[in-house]
């Protein structure tokens, strides 16, 4: 049988030099564990563009469609801020999202003990804290028609419609309910009901969902302004949260957030499984190409290198070494070992981010 594939797409900023650590985690689980991966790499973002005048080429749209799961680092960055809407560095990982039809984001955000002091809220309310925003990624308002600025008058004006069909909020509604059976049972749905339309179908349709198959599961709703709010008086009340695409770009940084640090949380994006049973899948950090601290060693890897746990549990049923990879870690953390992005005292030294990619396979080694 051959190797599970993987596609690379470092994309630009950090992407590449945090990518760079995650391959060497790669190859540790094919030299120490026996779990190899047949893995290439292409471009997308703005190094698409720059080689390709486009953000993303259809040969690699295509490979993507191929392989078991992508990886991806990150897109943009100040030199492509002034090009055209249509091949803007984004304009490639929504393609991606879109054509792979991955509707289910899942942001997990996971407080490290370590880390705990960490986080502009007080220890005692993200201590612990493990929850999982589960966002729908391939609809609402980030690709709903009409779109567009137009001319109205003598003046412009800026549309962008915000519109779910009963099958897509179902689609990923099924998703969040599956994945609390898995963990705390619990899913809160925020959207705005009180003010939109596509809200008042949402709820409808969530409720619907939950009615007919997932009874077991404990279901409450929210509206999403409430949400934020509670998310950062009280985040431990949440197991699971779905929401829109939106809505679940904003929750998500907010609890991105209470964890200490943006450069620790991983996603996944996932779709309709494939023939192979294995679903399609996107994995990438949610920190973005950080431009202001690109190429010079600085980024913190872990975040991708969690990206690569998730895509070991969620593609490969390798539950048991995403948790090695996860434990692996916890211990680096534990052991002090500090990005720039994690210092909390003056006259802490960060270390590099090949020597954190370096730290965490030597805590793999450690943990065999
Ligand atoms: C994210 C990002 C993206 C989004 C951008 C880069 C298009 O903010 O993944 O959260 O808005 O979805
Ligand atoms: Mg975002």
């Amino acid at each position: 049988m051959s190797n599970p594939s993987l596609l690379i797409l470092p994309g630009d900023g950090i992407g590449p030099e945090v990518m760079a650590e995650v391959r060497k985690v790669i190859d540790w689980f094919g030299a120490k564990r026996d779990l190899a991966f047949d893995v290439s790499e292409d471009l997308v973002g703005g190094a698409a563009y720059d080689a390709h005048g486009t953000p993303l080429t259809d040969e690699t749209m295509a490979k993507a469609q191929e392989v078991d799961a992508v990886l991806l680092g990150a897109v943009g960055g100040p030199k492509y801020d002034a090009l055209d809407f249509s091949v803007k560095p984004e304009r490639g990982l929504l393609r991606l999202r879109k054509e792979m039809d991955l509707f289910s984001n899942l942001r997990p955000a996971q407080c490290f003990d370590a880390l705990a002091d960490f986080s502009s809220l007080k220890r005692d309310v993200v201590a612990g804290l493990d929850i999982m925003i589960v966002r729908e990624l391939t609809s609402g308002i980030y690709f709903g028609e009409p779109r567009g600025i137009i001319k109205e008058g003598n003046e412009r004006v800026g549309i962008n419609t915000q519109r779910y069909t009963e099958s897509e909020i179902a689609r990923v509604a099924r998703s969040a309910f599956e994945l609390a059976r898995r963990r705390g049972n619990k899913v809160c749905s925020m959207e705005k009901a009180n003010v939109m339309e596509s809200g008042i179908l949402w709820r409808d349709v969530v409720t619907e969902v939950h009615q007919a198959e997932y009874a077991d599961v404990e279901l409450s709703h929210m509206y999403a302004d409430a949400g934020a709010m509670q998310l950062c008086r009280w985040p431990k009340q949440f197991d699971v949260i779905v929401t829109d695409n939106l809505f679940g770009d904003l929750l998500s940084d907010a609890a991105a957030m209470l964890t200490g640090s943006l450069g620790m949380l991983p996603s996944a994006s996932l779709g309709a499984p494939m023939g192979n049973g294995r679903p399609k899948a996107l994995y990438e950090p949610v920190h973005g190409s950080a431009p202001d601290i690109a190429g010079q060693g600085k980024a913190n890897p872990i975040a991708c290198v969690l990206s690569f746990a998730m895509a070991l549990r969620y593609s490969f049923d390798q539950g048991a070494e995403a948790d090695r990879l996860e434990a692996a870690v916890e211990k680096v953390l534990a052991d002090g070992v500090r990005t720039a992005d994690l210092l909390q005292a003056e006259g802490e030294t960060p270390v590099s981010t090949s020597e954190m990619g370096d730290a965490i396979i030597a805590a793999l080694d450690a943990g065999l």
